[in-house]
């Protein structure tokens, strides 16, 4: 099927700086959305922490980019891991994002926060981190906008992330986020939560000064 999202005479996603070029796209792309995250940290963006506020979120974050940012993907969508032998996580469905959203995001915000040692709180943050992490919501950008949300969410309930420590060990994040969610219908539960647990629990209890 046609990715509406990309240019008819090349593989690059239609963005405002008209780059036809992967590489220079991520480049670009990179520079652009560190001053916004920079911004963010400095200025949160307040709101009630539900889904309109997840899509406000990822606005504010590729304004400068993509068009449709801050809005919900129009296609399914399927992306190799070479963790799960080029299986994809199994993403919502387009027709489920905003129900399996909501969902995530009610679970987050009902969680009893308080009552939790940090032991827990690193359990029940990373499960929440990864539940809104496999609805990805966009065509593109969910990671750093699932993290920097959940990540500011987590500042508001005062766990306070280092949110550096996710910066720092993208690619780590992102394949602990895949191993997390590598349930299938099919060949079953091969999860692996652990990996994510870990740096969770590093940045809730990291020393910032160190
Ligand atoms: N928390 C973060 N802070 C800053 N940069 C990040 C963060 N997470 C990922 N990145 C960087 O963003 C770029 C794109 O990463 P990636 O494609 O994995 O995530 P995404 O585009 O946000 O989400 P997805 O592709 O899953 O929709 C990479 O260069 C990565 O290093
Ligand atoms: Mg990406």
């Amino acid at each position: 099927m046609q990715d509406i999202y990309l240019y008819e005479d090349c593989d690059v996603l239609k963005n405002l700086l008209d780059i036809r070029d992967n590489k220079l796209l991520d480049e670009a792309e990179a520079d652009y959305v560190t001053y916004r995250l920079k911004e963010i940290a400095i200025k949160p963006l307040h709101g009630t922490y539900n889904y309109a506020h997840l899509l406000q979120m990822h606005r504010y974050i590729f304004q400068d980019i993509f068009e449709w940012a801050g809005q919900q993907r129009k296609l399914n969508i399927y992306k190799e891991e070479p963790i799960l032998g080029g299986l994809s996580v199994t993403y919502s469905d387009v027709l489920d994002i905003r129900k399996d959203a909501e969902h995530a995001l009610r679970e987050m915000r009902e969680k009893r926060w308080n009552s939790m040692n940090i032991h827990e709180k690193a359990l029940q943050f990373s499960n929440s981190l990864a539940k809104l992490w496999r609805v990805h919501p966009f065509r593109e950008g969910n990671t750093r906008t699932t993290i920097t949300f959940c990540c500011q969410f987590a500042d508001e309930i005062g766990l306070n992330p280092n949110r550096e420590l996710f910066e720092k060990n993208a690619q780590y994040v992102r394949t602990a986020l895949v191993a997390y969610n590598a349930v299938f219908d099919d060949i079953g539960d091969i999860s692996k939560p652990e990996y994510l647990i870990r740096i969770v629990e590093d940045a809730l209890t990291s020393d910032r000064n160190e």
